[in-house]
């Protein structure tokens, strides 16, 4: 027992209470916790039973309260538009306030759910902030998924008011939001449909509205009156986001409000080393996990300065963007997907950009969301002279898991190693028969229960499959789904995921959902999708269709078919954009497709001839076609 880190892990496994009570304290409550860890309805778990409070009112009006209304609460940069609006927490807070009785003018009450669909504009932030105001459930669904992927959640979520915005801006393009929301609304079951939709209009798109339906942003803020802060029950949901599972159907992963503002608050100091008054910056999308806890809730929560950038690591207008918004708004931590980095270096491999910027204020630089390869560790950490922390979570633990907790400890780097396990993340590796395998050897990731505030309580409206999804193949541990093993050291190391998953650019997707399409086309009589290694992307899928006996269209029409309909159904985010026509897929003498066998030869990889395999000829077919689209032998 040697460091402070020690210490706190320690005291996290086996005094939940006590330590998560202590970080509690830090937070408001309108009533006390009546118990802080409840478990009486295993394998439920709930934190802090009893306690009444207000995400809001910990992420605005606390601040305001302790004389902070004057500190910039969030900088909105945005190069796409060329804009750069500041607000403190008194206007913040104002602005908040207003939308929530907006929300209510429409109806929406305690528990009901609010769906947003928006691109990174401060509205986001505070359509988010004003339902936790009034205790209204939000759901954020990112821009890049096409409108099925969004009426797929206004089914599960049955929202009764949508805020979406006309337009969002990609690089050399703007994509109208409006007429993929129309469209969704007209997809999704008609109990499901939202009474109202709030739209914000952007100067580059006007919308057109549905009369009676939609409403102007402007015009409902205008003749709005401020919504005070709600208590709701520290079990009570705050937020659903839905996430890939292994099948079409997302899981809308729940995250309450008492573990939430605990577990976040404390992880900014203790995790990121912040204070109140640093300026926080997570590049990323409030549509995906990162953003809710880091672009919004955990550094308001903290009392720092958020930054909200609509723009992208490359492109707006150049590699050098990270650097001048650094230095611009004097950012002290910055945490973004190794993706942005690899991007920034491809295009200015020697660093020179950041030359021109004075990054003084720049103490750390944060990577999660995929593999942290150890060229792009070098790289960030030779050009920027800060530490740069690989840290390893989920959308589902809503936080860290893995991480060098810079607020307690500092520990070595070792590449491929998100570190260790957080405080309150009991991490064991074991093998499929829940036994713990040996230190050094891989096996499964897995959490034993009960899972740390802040982690999701269970799957919305869905218990049965937040049970089956986790809770079922591990018995007493959460399945993270990652395959890892920990050193002697006890440094972890995250290899792959044991499920469908892939990791595309940060964003996480499902092969098996896009199997789902491509097995929809006509001529499709069997496929496969796989996640094979990509320099920028990290991964890309790419997809195998072997074609119905008798089929004699031409491939490259069939291929561009496929590859329509993943876009048009997922939405561009999947960057599905290969595939290939086989005459078969190898599999096993079980019929199980041998994926990693066909990811080995794509990424040109040696690889094991697999003991139960029909015929090894058809691994020479996979390698011939992997090759004719530029994997296998045509990879460097
Ligand atoms: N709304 C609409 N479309 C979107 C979108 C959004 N919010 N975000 C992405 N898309 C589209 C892109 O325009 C692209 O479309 P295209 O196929 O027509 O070109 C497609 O979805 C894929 O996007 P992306 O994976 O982001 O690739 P890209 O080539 O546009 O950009 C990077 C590459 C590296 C610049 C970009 O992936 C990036 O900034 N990554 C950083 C990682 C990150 O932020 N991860 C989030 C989790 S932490
Ligand atoms: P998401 O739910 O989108 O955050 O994706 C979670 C998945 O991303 C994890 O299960 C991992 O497979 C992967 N992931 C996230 N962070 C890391 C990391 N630091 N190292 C390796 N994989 C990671």
């Amino acid at each position: 027992m040697t460091n402070p880190y020690d210490i706190a892990f320690k005291r996290s496994i086996e005094d939940p209470d006590g330590f998560w009570a202590e970080a509690a304290q830090d937070c408001h409550w309108y009533k006390p916790w009546d118990k802080v860890l409840d478990d009486s309805n295993k394998p439920f778990y709930r934190w802090f039973t009893g306690g009444q409070i207000n995400t809001c009112y910990n992420a605005l009006d606390f601040h305001i309260e302790n004389g902070r209304g004057d500190q910039h609460a969030l900088i909105y940069d945005s190069p796409v538009t060329d804009t750069i609006k500041k607000y403190t927490y008194s206007e913040l807070r104002d602005e908040t306030a207003r939308f929530a009785g907006v929300l209510q003018d429409l109806g929406v009450e305690k528990g009901d759910r609010v769906l947003i669909y928006m691109p990174m504009i401060p509205q986001a932030v505070i359509s988010m902030l004003a339902c936790a105001r009034i205790g209204a459930v939000h759901s954020v669904v990112f821009g890049g998924f096409a409108a099925n992927e969004l009426a797929t959640r206004i089914n599960d979520a049955k929202p009764k008011v949508i805020v979406s915005a006309s337009c969002g801006i990609e690089v050399a393009r703007i994509i109208a939001y409006k007429p993929l929301l129309d469209e969704a609304i007209e997809m999704s079951a008609a109990d499901a449909r939202p009474r109202r939709c709030v739209i914000f209009q952007r100067p580059m798109e006007t919308a057109s509205m549905i009369d009676g339906r939609d409403v102007d942003w402007n015009d409902a803020m205008d003749s709005a009156q401020p919504a005070d802060c709600v208590p709701v029950a520290a079990t009570d949901p705050l937020y659903i986001l839905y996430t890939s599972g292994t099948t079409g159907e997302p899981k809308g992963v729940v995250r309450d409000h008492g573990g939430h503002v605990v577990a976040l608050k404390w992880s900014m100091k203790a995790i990121y080393n912040v204070d109140a008054g640093d300026v926080y910056w997570a590049a990323s999308d409030v549509g995906w996990v990162v953003g809710h806890s880091y672009i919004v809730y955990g550094p308001l929560f903290r009392g720092c300065t958020t930054i909200l950038f609509e723009g992208k690591p490359v492109g707006t207008p150049d590699a050098g963007v990270f650097w001048r918004v650094i230095s611009e708004h004097k950012v002290n931590c910055l945490f973004t997907a190794p993706t942005a980095f690899r991007a920034i270096k491809r295009e200015d491999p020697n660093g020179e950009l950041i030359k021109d910027y004075d990054l003084s204020s720049f103490k750390a630089l944060f990577l999660a969301g995929e593999r942290l390869d150890p060229d792009t560790l070098k790289w960030a950490e030779s050009k920027l002279g800060v530490p740069v922390i690989d840290h390893w979570w989920q959308t589902e633990t809503g936080w860290a898991i893995c991480a060098n907790c810079l607020g307690i400890h500092q520990f070595p780097v070792k590449e491929g190693s998100p570190t260790k396990p957080a405080p309150g993340w009991n991490l064991h590796v074991v093998d499929p028969d829940n036994q713990p395998v040996k230190t050094g050897e891989i096996g499964a990731l897995v959490v034993k229960l009960p899972l740390p505030p802040g982690s999701l309580p269970t799957l919305w409206n869905n218990d049965q499959r937040y049970i089956e999804s986790y809770l079922e193949e591990f018995p007493g541990y959460y399945k993270t789904a990652d395959a890892g093993f920990i050193d002697e050291d006890g440094y972890a190391f995250v290899m792959t995921r044991t499920d469908d998953i892939i990791n595309v650019a940060g964003h996480r997707l499902s092969t098996g959902a896009m199997e789902e399409i491509l097995a929809d086309h006509p001529d499709v009589a069997e496929c496969a999708v796989l996640g094979v290694e990509d320099e920028l992307k990290g991964q890309v899928p790419v997809g195998f269709v072997v074609l119905n006996a008798g089929v004699d269209r031409d491939h490259d029409a069939i291929i561009k078919e496929v590859i329509q309909m993943v876009r048009e159904r997922i939405g561009p985010v999947a960057s599905f954009k290969t595939a290939t026509v086989v005459k078969r897929l190898p599999k096993t003498r079980s019929g199980k497709i041998l994926r990693g066998t066909i990811q080995k030869i794509a990424d040109n990889k040696e690889y094991k001839m697999p003991a139960t395999i029909d015929d090894p000829t058809i691994l020479e077919e996979m390698e011939e076609a992997l090759t004719g689209i530029g994997y296998a032998r045509a990879k460097k």
